[in-house]
């Protein structure tokens, strides 16, 4: 029997994950699969964060303390500089449970999500599921954020305005400056979102940290992540950092256990590792070096990027990406086509250890010579 389904959801295309090794290795008889497809981190999850899981998997037929108290004053102790309250933080099923439960608690269909065209693709998915209009606004010429473009776009009907800094998938961002630009223009009744998840990352002087910004504008939320630096992408952990007004709407819709009892302590656990946190970092940015020296080497076109991947320019017109994912898959690379950003000719690498990036780089030139598009 059919069953009847809203025209706004019908409409929807599911988000497409990165594909798992498992999957690449199943369906190409292959073995010995590197992913670089979804920014996670290469280095495998602290030995602290397995060692706290593992004393604490004896509990697990337990409901989780619904409060998440021991990982909120954990993220609070990470972030004493900054005087967050606890009833200011917002913990989720990975950030992207914030920003869904956001979006939908705090949007009607009579108002309007501002995001960047080609910004992470959820932002619109969950506004489609809501039925939230969108107003979308395209990158500036040189693929960063066009804040001139998201004021002009503010009208009586904008709610939520959504950042991403810095952006994925371009690895580009914005500066202190644009940022205080915009808030300066935001109308009161607005609430600006800001996407940090790869903010661990972040070296350029001049990209804002938002959590800076608390005391200037009231109606910000500053989302994070435990996915990326952290290490902890296979158990969906992310937070949100606002006012205790949103933080109250926000309980009021998200699920009452959402974050999982193994989760919880795997947050804390990392938070308190900073050696793994700069290890990461590290690892991250000595690879960034190598892609670069190896990428200017081969002439190739690619985006400095203040995150943990890179966009990089292939060629080959509106399949070139897709052609090269194909082409490095076959190899065990799985990397990202980005054509649904509006990306059709680059392709956004995650950047691994060291010999990962060197198998990468040694497909994607074999590849890329025999198209003949590098010498
Ligand atoms: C910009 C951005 N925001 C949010 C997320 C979601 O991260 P998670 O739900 O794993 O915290 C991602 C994941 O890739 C991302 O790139």
């Amino acid at each position: 029997m059919t069953v009847k389904v809203a025209p706004y959801i019908q409409k929807i295309t599911p988000y497409r994950p990165g594909k798992p090794i498992s999957e690449v290795e199943r369906e190409l008889g292959i073995y010995d699969t590197v992913k670089m497809a979804s920014n996670e981190n290469p280095l495998g999850p602290s030995p602290k964060v397995t060692e706290a899981i593992r004393a604490d998997l004896p509990y697990i037929h337990l409901y989780p303390d619904g409060n998440a108290f021991y990982l909120k004053h954990a993220i609070m102790r990470h972030l004493a500089r900054h005087h967050v309250k606890m009833d200011e933080l917002l913990i989720g099923n990975g950030s992207n449970e914030v920003i869904d439960v956001l979006l939908r608690a705090l949007c009607t269909p009579e108002e309007e999500l501002l995001v960047s065209a080609q910004a992470f693709m959820v932002y619109e998915l969950i506004a489609k599921a809501a039925n939230i209009p969108t107003v979308l606004v395209p990158l500036a010429k040189d693929h960063r954020f066009d804040i001139p473009g998201y004021i002009e776009r503010i009208n009586e009907k904008t709610k939520l305005i959504a950042l991403v800094n810095p952006n994925n998938p371009t690895g580009t961002y914005y500066t202190k400056k644009e940022f205080e630009a915009l808030l300066s223009y935001v109308p009161e009744r607005c609430v600006v979102l800001v996407d940090e998840a790869y903010y661990e990352y972040v070296d350029a002087p001049d990209c804002p940290n938002a959590m800076e910004y608390r005391k200037d504008f009231e109606n910000l939320v500053i989302c994070r992540t435990f996915s990326k630096a952290f290490g902890l992408s296979g158990l969906r952990l992310g937070y949100g950092v606002t006012t205790a007004e949103i933080g109250d709407t926000y309980r009021k819709v998200r699920a009452p256990f959402n974050v999982n009892e193994l989760a919880q302590v795997a947050g804390v656990a990392a938070l308190e590792d900073t050696d793994y946190l700069r290890r990461s970092i590290e690892t991250n940015r000595k690879g960034k070096e190598y892609f670069y020296a190896e990428l200017r080497r081969m002439e190739l076109e690619f985006l400095p990027s203040q995150g943990n991947f890179l966009l990089v320019r292939v060629g080959g017109g509106e399949t070139g990406g897709a052609e090269c994912y194909e082409n490095l898959l076959r190899e065990g690379i799985i990397i990202r086509p980005v054509n649904n950003y509006g990306f059709p000719d680059w392709i956004r690498i995650s950047i691994g250890l060291p010999e990962q990036n060197q198998r990468c780089i040694a497909a994607l030139e074999a590849y890329l010579r025999n198209e003949g598009r590098v010498r």
